[in-house]
């Protein structure tokens, strides 16, 4: 494709991507799993929401909204009983659906809820639908979908740019020569999973390698398997390796305020059966874990100091101009208050309705 030709589209300026008031409606990671003990409740802000997670007695996990409908008491204070949670301050509680249950100076609770959020748990976290439905599955690998996953935690650290644009890096195509001096041509193939899912799959056979990928050479014959799914432009899953050998690292990002990104480094690989399976999986997490820090450490001054512009696209830069206009299609929310973005003139026509009405109201 002449990517020179896409130059009118490309230079009107994306709504979502490296927004930092944007987000795309997803499952986000919140914290890991083995951090919420039964019978335990903390206190997370995710997205910029302030939300408190708890597991109850069934070790369910429930995510809800931070402060007590009643007079905003933070519930992270309260405790759980059984599967609910009761706020610290005047005792009132609500069950997994955020319904109050008990007020124990009245008779009969109040029809009041608490707003819950759905909430999940895999590959060692635990997630949340930034939405009122789920409408897609936890995010994962196309080849390892269905597939249970053992996991290790590889570091989790803060960049200093947008989520949108340290995910981009994996389909930088020249960046593989000039940063990580691997690849010297890399041509990606994209696949629309689905809304929120795209991938991009590496198809270049070079005679022209590096001496690293030389040396290997010899052990393989496809092209070298170099692959990323990514979910509402936030979580990328990688896969790399060489015919039937894969390692898959999730890059699970969040945005922070001022448009920064954190990000989770998670190893993954299907579970094995038997203590040698059990074995080959802890050594090629181990391994896994190494090629991604040293990914990692090369791009991190880049990202450090970047003020992302794409001004000049060339045609190495088509697999993130086709990231972009996937991530365009997609349900953006406000950081903090997870309501739908909608473009500047619906938003000024709706504050000025809402002015209208105040002053009609006086
Ligand atoms: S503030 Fe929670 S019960 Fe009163
Ligand atoms: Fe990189």
């Amino acid at each position: 494709m002449n990517v020179n030709s896409q130059n009118a589209s490309s230079t009107r300026k994306p709504k979502n991507f490296n927004n930092p008031e944007r987000f795309i409606e997803g499952w986000y990671w919140v914290i890991p799993s083995k951090n919420l003990g039964l019978c335990e409740v903390k206190s997370v802000t995710i997205l910029g929401r302030e939300l408190v997670v708890y597991r109850g007695q069934d070790k369910r996990v429930v995510i809800c909204d931070a402060y007590c409908p009643h007079m905003g008491a933070h519930l992270a204070e309260g405790n759980v009983e059984g599967n609910e949670l009761r706020c610290l301050f005047h005792h009132w509680k609500f069950d997994a659906k955020g319904i109050c249950v008990d007020i124990p100076c009245l008779d009969e609770p109040l029809p009041i809820k608490l707003k819950t959020w759905p909430s999940a748990e895999k590959y060692g976290m635990i997630w949340v639908w930034t939405g009122e439905f789920p409408q897609q599955p936890l995010p994962f690998v196309p080849e390892l979908e269905h597939k249970d996953c053992d996991v290790a935690f590889g570091p989790r650290f803060v960049m200093n740019c947008h989520p949108n644009v340290v995910g981009i890096n994996a389909i930088d195509a020249q960046h593989f020569n000039t940063v990580h001096k691997l690849l010297s041509e890399i041509i990606f193939e994209k696949q629309e999973l689905n809304e929120n899912a795209i991938t991009f799959i590496n198809t270049t056979y070079s005679d022209q390698d590096s001496f690293l990928i030389k040396l290997i050479r010899p052990f393989y014959k496809n092209p070298v398997t170099y692959s990323i799914c990514y979910w509402y432009g936030s979580i990328g899953m990688v896969t790399l390796g060489f015919d039937l050998f894969h390692i898959h690292v999730m890059f699970a990002m969040r945005l922070l305020e001022e448009g920064k990104a954190k990000v989770q480094t998670l190893a993954m690989i299907k579970k094995r059966k038997g203590i040698l399976g059990w074995l080959y999986n802890r050594i090629v997490l181990w391994l896994t874990k190494i090629v991604g820090n040293h990914f990692i450490k090369a791009d991190i001054r880049i990202f450090q100091t970047i003020k992302f512009d794409l001004k000049t696209p060339i045609k190495a830069d088509q697999s993130i101009m086709q990231f972009i206009s996937h991530l365009e299609k997609q349900k953006p929310l406000m950081w903090k208050t997870w309501k739908l973005a909608r473009s500047r003139d619906i938003e000024f026509t709706e504050n000025r309705d809402k002015w209208r009405d105040a002053l009609s109201n006086d």
